[in-house]
């Protein structure tokens, strides 16, 4: 929203619109707008929907659409509001799509990411109160309980912020949400809870503060019904930040700071039940309780992002451009981290915690989808150099079955993210329980680097595209780094612990040269799997993550079905599959479990099957029973995962391309799952 910035009607759509294109990789099914309708006085300003099943650039021009919108007409100050909806209650439909709305009036709109999961009860009230529901969402709920309050105030001058934070008291389950109304034109008013929200500030004029006071009201609501019982005091100007002398001020809100960051990288990451208000120019944050540990303030931050960070550059895909990173991203997990000349490892998020980690009996590491998998990854190494059992959980799992947990444990959350909610719900059981709990995350400000004790940022720079390649390199070298330093004063480890610093300095040389290679290779393998509808992918050990990390990689992008399995597990079962259509992918490589492969390598053989086979360049042995064969330079074996990780990348790449499916937008899924 801005003030005292003018900006034509136009500008205003192209900054929505743009800002929901930046968020276009999260993943959404349908999308909407609510902005002030063309009426000059800005008191008598209706608020105008515009929503759309499909991708954002429909809805953008359904907007030029609407005759009734005069695009030069110009505000001082102006509150638009957009979301992409990624559906989980409702099907996919402009009518469930957000904003939803109070009444046919438009009187209050809002928009919502999480789940509502006390809705059916409040609909049921608020129909019993006669208020009609129009679509099938929990979102649409909220629409109407604020108009409820509203409709039963007890005085004319209640205040936005009052109102929204009588409805979230009423609200179970989680939100991020941002309210405008007809009743309180230019005027915005933002909460949440358990879901992430920033509210971005650009202006070139001074600004009051850095941190904004926290402003808070003691009152006891029951429940919607006494709910006039209290009063807003009118707040405070000294508590609030703003332009100095009211000079012009714009105020961006958010739920990922990639939507705003081309306006600004200066923001505030709001905590759970803060309700932020922006009007006339100002922004002011108050709670209803204050608690022991809550921080007086909010401070503004500088985000280190860049736009161009988030763009696609000369590459066909986020995805392509994010592998094709990983030489720079693999460095910058270690740079000023690792030292190579010392063989010691300071991850400087840790370095307070690391005598209480020492001590701690257990390591359990907690994480969905690809972050699972590169605990996963990992498992053997970290138990291996820090030589505690190590317990890898998948989060929705590890919560379903109630885990116990113990205050001598120390429990890792492995989130890209940081916001995935399964992830922040285990997080916030294992905290409840006295544990540790230690964060490693890509999103600087994220719930979980934010509410962890302690954590180690990846740093592998904004990773956009679903299927999460530079993420999974960047976790595993974070976790290998967790290992070496806690195994710094084993004696016992000290060989071992250099060969694997070794291998950690020849490894963005190494990522660099496979990729080239990989590319041409895995090009012509893809022509071998595109009209398969199956892959049976298989692997051992230390490579049993490169093929499963692979195989999770081919459902998402390509909808094929991929499992991918032990080779010693091959005979107890899958065997049964192998014939010469059935696709086969090996990974080979020089160690321990080479024999067990070959074995692998001539059941698979001996029934026709045609292996592409992943192995080191001199393994004669292996690429003459290869239908295909793609090249690995060789590392040190835990950190080979990483090596064979990176032609599987490419290969479901150029699957998914030539079987014509859009690689950034995977049907049905979305890049960051805020939900349970
Ligand atoms: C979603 C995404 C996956 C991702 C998982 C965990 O399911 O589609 O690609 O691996 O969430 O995300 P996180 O941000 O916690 O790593």
């Amino acid at each position: 929203m801005n003030y005292r910035v003018p900006r034509t009607r136009k500008e205003i759509f192209e900054t929505l619109i743009k800002g929901l294109q930046r968020l276009e990789y999260r993943g959404y099914d349908s999308a909407g707008v609510a902005i002030d309708g063309n009426n000059d006085d800005v008191k008598e300003r209706h608020i105008q929907l515009v929503k759309k099943r499909g991708k954002v650039k429909a809805l953008d021009e359904e907007l030029y659409k609407q005759d009734s919108m005069d695009l030069k007409v110009e505000f001082e100050t102006h509150f638009g509001i957009a979301h992409t909806r990624w559906a989980t209650h409702g099907v996919p439909s402009a009518v469930n799509s957000h904003p939803q709305r109070s009444d046919k009036g438009n009187e209050f709109v809002v928009i919502h990411n999480g789940i509502i999961t006390n809705y059916k009860d409040l609909r049921k009230f608020l129909e019993s109160k006669g208020y009609e529901f129009e679509s099938e969402t929990d979102t649409e709920t909220i629409a109407k309980l604020i108009k409820y309050v509203f409709d039963n105030r007890e005085t004319e001058d209640i205040t936005f912020s009052t109102l929204v934070e009588r409805v979230i008291q009423q609200l179970e389950g989680a939100f991020a949400l941002v309210f405008k109304s007809i009743h309180y034109p230019g005027e915005a008013v933002a909460t949440r809870r358990g879901s992430p929200l920033l509210i971005g500030v650009r202006s070139k004029y001074k600004l009051s503060t850095e941190q904004i006071p926290i402003l808070y009201r003691t009152c006891t609501l029951e429940n919607v019904k006494n709910i006039c019982k209290t009063r807003m005091k009118r707040l405070d100007s000294s508590a609030c930040l703003h332009a100095v002398g009211d000079k012009a001020v714009e105020f961006f809100f958010a739920s990922d700071a990639s939507a705003i960051i081309e306006h600004t990288n200066r923001v505030i990451f709001l905590e759970d039940d803060d309700i932020a208000a922006a009007a006339d120019g100002k922004l002011s944050i108050h709670r209803v309780k204050r608690s022991a540990s809550d921080d007086p303030s909010r401070a503004i931050q500088t985000l280190q992002m860049e736009l161009q960070q988030i763009m696609k550059g000369n590459f066909s895909a986020f995805m392509q451009k994010e592998i094709f990173e990983q030489p720079e991203s693999v460095f910058n997990t270690m740079r000023g981290r690792v030292n190579f000349e010392t063989n010691t490892v300071l991850l400087g998020g840790l370095k307070d915690h690391l005598k209480e980690i020492r001590r701690c009996r257990r390591l359990i590491v907690i994480g969905c989808g690809t972050s699972y998998h590169a605990a996963v990854a990992t498992r053997q190494v970290l138990e291996e150099l820090t030589e505690l059992p190590v317990m890898v959980e998948l989060a929705s799992d590890f919560l379903d079955r109630n885990t116990p947990v113990f205050r001598d444990d120390v429990c890792f959350f492995i989130s890209q993210s940081g916001e995935t909610a399964d992830t922040l719900l285990a997080l916030r059981y294992c905290k409840d329980r006295g544990a540790l709990t230690v964060g490693i995350t890509n999103t600087v400000g994220s719930s979980i680097s934010r509410e962890t004790d302690c954590g180690v940022h990846i740093n592998a720079g904004p990773e956009v595209g679903v299927a999460s390649t530079k993420a999974y390199t960047s976790q595993f070298i974070s976790l290998v780094m967790f290992g070496l330093m806690m195994s710094e004063d084993r004696i016992s480890l000290q060989n071992r612990r250099q060969e694997i610093i070794r291998g950690l300095r020849s490894l963005p040389d190494l990522v660099k040269s496979i990729l080239p290679l990989s590319q041409v290779r895995t090009r012509e393998a893809d022509s071998v799997l595109t009209s398969e509808s199956a892959v049976l992918q298989m692997c051992i050990l230390y490579n049993e993550m490169p093929c499963r990390h692979m195989s999770l990689k081919i459902k998402e992008i390509t909808y094929m079905h991929s499992e991918g399995i032990l080779a010693g597990e091959l005979k107890h079962g899958p065997l049964a599959l192998i014939d010469k259509q059935m696709p086969v992918i090996m990974v080979i490589m020089k160690d321990p479990c080479f024999a067990k492969c070959q074995n692998a390598l001539q059941q698979v053989t001996a029934r026709q099957g045609r292996p592409i086979i992943l192995c080191s360049k001199d393994d004669t042995e292996s690429s003459k029973f290869a239908y295909k064969t793609i090249e690995l330079p060789h590392t040190v074996d835990c950190l080979q995962g990483i090596l064979s990780v990176i032609p599987l990348q490419l290969l479901s790449f150029h699957l998914a391309v030539l079987r014509g499916y859009d690689v950034d937008f995977p049907r049905n899924l979305a890049k960051s799952v805020t939900v349970e």
